[in-house]
């Protein structure tokens, strides 16, 4: 098999990884990849976002799998490219993507298929969407209706806060076009999961759960970010809890979209709060997480492409995967910086000692080395650290055992990842 890997960060990293294991591997490419793709596979040099340059090159080069890493080349329909030139994608048309691409879609979908989630409203005009605040009151949360790199949801306490976010967002712009229109989302309380499921359009296979950190400061305080490291499986997820998600939102959604004439195809991640009456949908995304995914393909113990291609081929109802009994726990490295003003340029040692710990892997993401072999952070999210052991304990001490093996001043992590399970 000839494979096409979209993406540059830790999560196609990762997702490299695993499939240059497949026993039916043949070719990797990566466009763009990173330094830690690189040893795995063939960089190429082309944007996620170049669409025609992609699909291009997977004509060209006969590939027989395109598997997109992030959702911009989703939502700029690569998968719709793909089937045009007659090419496999794992992934969801641009028209099955709104359900990352556009909140208030998701809601209606959603409410179509009877999936519990927040309540909702979603408003075009900010005189409307004022009034509908000031009724619902705080807490409250105001969403971007559109991608906003992962800048436009606010949680707001009070109701002042809900207001700027809504002037922000609907009448300065703040998110472009992404934000001219908001969805009112009630607040919901409770554990946030990460979930994620392969689709083939008609049938969905759990995949794994992961939960994933998103506050920059320990304790998670400070901004958002895209996330400072993950575990799986989470604790509070159980066999059970996984179950009614398959059965109340992955297999609802899958219908819907069906009905509507645009089946996903693809791994669906379903954003989750574990409430005290149920699990809630909070999103979907329509990509494996970063950095989830680090935390969870470790685990993996079944073939990553035979099961992206059953996804492809429409074959998930006969296919089975295997996971590890381990746990796994991944700390992000992020630039001095990060998510503001990452500063990058800055030397990064011990990476060869890191991946070298007994139980530990690590991954790439946005790196890059000198032509004399000196790697350097070049973005917010510079390197993850992935352990695993026996328990979640275990897996956090490898974890941390091979960060401290890493000589970077330039850089930092959170050292209390995985203390909401662990205490
Ligand atoms: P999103 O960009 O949609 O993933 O939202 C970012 C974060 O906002 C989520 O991971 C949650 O922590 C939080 N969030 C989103 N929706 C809600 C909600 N309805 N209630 C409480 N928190 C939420
Ligand atoms: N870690 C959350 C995400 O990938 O969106």
């Amino acid at each position: 098999m000839r494979v096409l890997l979209v993406g540059a960060g830790g999560r196609e990293h990762a997702l490299a990884w695993a499939l240059s294991a497949s026993p039916l591997i043949g070719r990797l490419w990566v466009a763009p990849g990173n330094p830690g793709t690189a040893e795995l596979a063939e960089n190429v040099l082309i944007a996620p976002t170049d669409i025609p340059a992609l699909v291009a090159f997977a004509a060209r080069e006969s590939v027989d799998l395109v598997v997109p890493g992030p959702e911009a080349p989703l939502a700029l329909g690569l998968a719709d490219a793909c089937a045009a030139a007659g090419l496999r994608c794992f992934g969801p048309t641009r028209a099955a993507a709104a359900l990352e691409t556009s909140k208030s879609f998701m809601k209606e979908v959603a409410e179509a298929a009877g999936v519990p989630t927040a309540r909702w409203a979603a408003f075009d005009d900010p005189a409307a969407a004022r009034a509908h605040l000031a009724c619902v009151g705080a807490p409250v949360v105001v969403k971007a209706d559109g991608l906003a790199a992962g800048k436009g949801v606010v949680v707001a306490t009070t109701l002042a806060e809900a207001e700027e976010a809504l002037a922000d967002a609907m009448e300065r712009g703040l998110h472009g076009e992404a934000g001219r229109r908001v969805v009112i989302e009630e607040c919901l309380a409770g554990e946030e999961v990460s979930f994620f499921a392969l689709c083939d359009g008609t049938d969905a296979l759990p995949f794994a759960a992961a939960a994933d950190h998103k506050r920059v400061g320990e304790g998670d305080t400070g901004p958002n970010t895209g996330g400072m490291g993950a575990y799986s499986p989470p604790p509070a997820f159980t066999p059970a809890l996984q179950a009614e998600v398959m059965r109340r939102m992955i297999r609802p959604t899958l219908a819907e979209m069906a009905r509507r004439g645009t089946p996903f195809r693809g791994v669906l991640f379903a954003g989750l709060m574990l409430a005290a009456d149920g699990p809630k949908l909070l999103e979907y995304n329509v990509r494996f997480g970063d950095p989830e995914t680090q935390a969870m393909l470790p685990r993996l113990r079944s073939d990553l492409l035979s099961a992206m291609l059953a996804a492809c081929d429409g074959e998930l109802a006969r296919f089975d995967l295997r996971w590890s009994a381990e746990a796994s726990l991944a700390v992000v490295l992020a630039a001095r910086g990060y998510p503001a003003a990452p500063e990058t340029g800055s030397v990064i040692e011990g990476v060869e000692d890191a991946a070298a710990t007994p139980g530990a892997l690590l991954f790439h993401a946005g790196t890059r080395r000198d032509a004399d072999g000196t790697l350097r952070a070049a973005g917010g999210r510079v390197l993850t650290v992935v352990g695993t052991g026996p328990d979640l304990r275990a897996a956090r001490d490898a974890a941390y055992a091979a960060v401290d093996r890493i000589r970077w001043p330039g850089g930092f992590c959170r050292r209390d990842i995985g203390a909401r399970a662990l205490g």
